[in-house]
């Protein structure tokens, strides 16, 4: 007769209800985590953001040590920040007699890697660029980030022909950069060699702004000038 077969010992069922509570626990937390960091270091980062520009501000436009904040556009000047008024966010810098030494601007293209962010600042005495610092970017470091520190790069825009044509509604001259060691004119940026769509976004950027700014900046001129 044969023995009972030994019966294998039952496995222990996983409660579906109580692992879809666990999982929708964690997701829940995680979003909340999440939300959190966000309202938490939004803040910070515009407070980083702001002492950067504050800080490019007299970097870009040699000689000032006040600024004042105003908004541009084609409806006019207005005192305060972007938000207010309709039109872009620019830095009026001021020497120390309070004379208007240049208008400190944001521009922005999509470089190698990622879009790069830069300050300059557009003297409207020269009507010329006076300088430029790198904000934000993700190019490759040894060969793209040279934008923000190489000497010779630089040295394109401390005096970048910026001449408003005579109609009023653009510029003279396209600002375009050009294959390194061409460079002939005063508005052509010279290139870094292993570095020329880097160089290129950085012309693309400040011609673009420039075309649509430097005329506004001009007719605007004496609404810049300090009066406190
Ligand atoms: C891994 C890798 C990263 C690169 N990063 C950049 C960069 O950040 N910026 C850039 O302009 N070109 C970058 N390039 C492109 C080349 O450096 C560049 O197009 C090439 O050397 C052409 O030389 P030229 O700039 O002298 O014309 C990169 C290429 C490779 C393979």
């Amino acid at each position: 007769m044969a023995g009972a077969q030994p019966q294998a010992p039952s496995q222990p069922r996983t409660p579906g209800g109580a692992m879809l509570r666990t999982l929708g626990g964690i997701a829940m937390l995680s979003g909340l985590l999440v939300v959190l960091v966000y309202h938490w270091t939004r803040p910070i980062i515009a407070e980083n953001k702001r002492i950067a520009i504050e800080k490019a501000i007299f970097q870009v436009v040699p000689g000032a040590v006040t600024r004042k904040n105003f908004v541009l556009g084609p409806e006019g000047l207005f005192p305060g920040d972007a938000g207010k008024a309709k039109g872009d966010q620019v830095y009026a810098a001021y020497d120390r007699d309070g004379r208007l030494k240049g208008v400190a601007l944001e521009a922005a293209a999509t470089g190698y890697q990622d879009v790069i962010r830069i300050l300059y600042g557009y003297d409207p005495g020269c009507q010329c660029v006076t300088g430029i610092r790198v904000l934000k970017m993700a190019e490759t470091p040894g060969l793209g980030d040279k934008i923000a520190r190489d000497p010779d790069f630089l040295a394109n825009f401390e005096a970048l022909d910026g001449r408003v044509n005579a109609a009023g509604d653009g510029l003279e001259h396209a600002i375009v950069t050009v294959k390194h060691g061409t460079k002939s004119q005063p508005w052509q940026i010279d290139a870094i060699s292993g570095a020329t769509i880097s160089s290129k976004a950085v012309g693309r950027m400040i011609d673009a702004s420039g075309q649509r700014m430097f005329p506004l900046i001009l007719r605007y001129r004496d609404g810049f000038e300090r009066r406190d």
